[in-house]
């Protein structure tokens, strides 16, 4: 059961200076997402009457962070007390006097618990009927972790912090996850009498569950088999390892929904992103942010997309893309840099060596070697020759380039923009295009070829150019 009497304080107003960071901890991203962001995703699809994330450290750069997209998350402002305790005691206090349901405190820093495993957890809460439900899991290495220790009858006695640890409590390996449902008059009888006596001087809200105890009151535990689903972020050795954990869980979801992916370990894909059957994924790729690929569209190796549209069947190889829409059955790659504002058109070809910004290159239309292509419009069935480039930028304004349906261009073609090639047109090798060339017309700026026999010899005998150049004539 969830949803209606749910309300969810997410921890998010400590500084993690483990971190060593001037991001706030809950900021630092994974899977395209801040790790609070993740939390706010989760609870989101609890369906909760209220959410509220408590702030202090860096609280403006965190609320900004997080508005657009939590709208419906309340930002709440620790004092100047600080502790986990305190934390739950300023968003308790901030929920209306007639809330009458259970708590689920979460950790801003604990990404991976997902929307089943919290959902089993406020069951087990429920059908406990406890005033108070830990999320607990036996580790092997509980370093760092808050221990629960438990009274003879097996039941939860209290949670001691690693720091207030004897080396008894310390070598307990069934720690607290910082998940926790509350009944919310619960928090409101007992967070006043939670002190700042211990080795951190803060208001830990891990003593609750004792007091309760003290009072004879149940409190118990949920026993996680996941132990992954209790990491949280206090390093950047951690960040990794939760980043890692996460894009496995997001690998292994496209996988079995019918998405080839070559290699786990090399393929990093946001949460945002979207992939049909059938895409192939080959090493080494890293699909960003709101990307979406339709299927059957083989994208990598050694590829980056950052909030792409791939279209069917395109095949996008040793590519770096941001922000560009490649057509169905289009080719991008090998080493083809699309900067935003990209839109490739079906069958349409980026090729090798060749930058693009800005530019729309119509449906079959190919820039396949060497070239720049940026704040252009190009027509359909266009072929750009080797090393076309648009000279888009005279030092103050950039200006657009025109190129209409079924435009040839020569190798090393230079278009002066702004500048049209109407339908058809077509420009000699090395043109310099200044002037809009009209459909169906050649433009040449190159002037003449010379050639001044004999040069070689005369003005540079004793070379191999030379020896090689009187070894030709005599052989004729
Ligand atoms: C906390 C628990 C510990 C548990 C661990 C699980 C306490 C006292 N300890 O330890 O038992 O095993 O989580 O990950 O609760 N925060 C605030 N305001 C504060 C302090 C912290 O909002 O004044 C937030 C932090 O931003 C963070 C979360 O609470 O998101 C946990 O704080 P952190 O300092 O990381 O606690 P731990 O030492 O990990
Ligand atoms: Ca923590």
């Amino acid at each position: 059961m969830t949803g209606n009497n749910l309300a969810i304080i997410i921890l998010a107003a400590g500084q993690g200076t483990r971190m060593r960071s001037r991001l706030p901890k809950v900021l630092h991203p994974i899977a395209g997402r801040p790790l609070v962001g993740h939390v706010l995703t989760t609870a989101g699809r609890l369906g909760a009457e209220h959410v509220e994330v408590v702030v202090r450290h860096e609280r403006d750069q965190v609320v900004a962070a997080l508005t657009a997209d939590y709208p419906d998350a309340i930002f709440i402002d620790q004092d100047e007390v600080p502790g986990t305790g305190r934390a739950v005691q300023v968003a308790v206090d901030a929920l209306p006097a007639e809330f009458d349901g259970d708590v689920l405190v979460l950790s801003g820093d604990c990404p991976l618990a997902d929307a089943d495993t919290l959902r089993s957890f406020l069951d087990a809460h429920r059908d406990a009927d406890a005033e108070a439900t830990l999320m607990t899991a036996v580790v092997d290495d509980p370093t760092g972790y808050g221990r629960v220790i438990r009274d003879a009858d097996g039941g939860v006695d209290r949670i001691v912090e690693q720091k207030d640890a004897s080396a008894d409590e310390a070598s307990v390996r069934e720690i607290n996850a910082g998940m926790y449902v509350f009944r919310i008059g619960t928090l409101r009888r007992y967070l006043p009498s939670v002190g700042v006596d211990n080795a951190q001087g803060e208001m830990y809200l891990t003593d609750v569950p004792g007091l309760l105890r003290r009072d004879g009151s149940r409190v118990a535990a949920s026993v996680v088999s996941d132990v992954t689903v209790t990491f949280g972020v206090n390093d950047r050795a951690q960040l990794s390892e939760v980043g890692r954990l996460l894009n496995r869980r997001i690998v292994r979801r496209w996988q079995l929904a019918g998405v080839t992916i070559i290699d786990p370990t090399t393929t990093w894909i946001d949460d945002d992103a979207t992939l049909a059957p059938d895409v192939t994924v080959l090493p080494n790729t890293h699909i960003l942010r709101a990307t979406t690929i339709a299927e059957g569209a083989i994208i990598g190796p050694d590829t980056t997309l950052v909030d792409c549209e791939v279209g069917a069947d395109a095949i996008v190889r040793r590519t770096d893309a941001t922000l560009a829409v490649i057509g169905a059955e289009a080719t991008v790659g090998p080493f083809s840099f699309l900067r935003p504002g990209t839109v490739l058109g079906a069958r349409g070809k980026i090729g090798a060596y060749v930058e693009t910004k800005n530019a729309e290159i119509g449906e079959g239309s190919k820039v396949p070697h060497l070239s720049y292509v940026g704040d252009a419009t190009i027509g359909r069935g266009v072929n750009l020759g080797a090393s076309t480039i648009t000279a888009n930028y005279d030092d103050v304004n950039k200006h657009r380039t025109v190129v209409e349906d079924e435009v040839h261009t020569g190798s090393h073609t230079t278009l002066v923009a702004p500048v049209r090639l109407g339908a058809g047109a077509k420009t000699g090798a090395g043109a310099v295009v200044r002037k809009d060339v009209p459909a169906g017309s050649l433009a040449m700026s190159v002037a003449p070829q010379r050639n001044i026999e004999g040069w070689v010899e005369k003005n540079r005998a004793g070379t191999g150019a030379a020896d090689a150049a009187a070894r030709s004539r005599v052989a004729e």
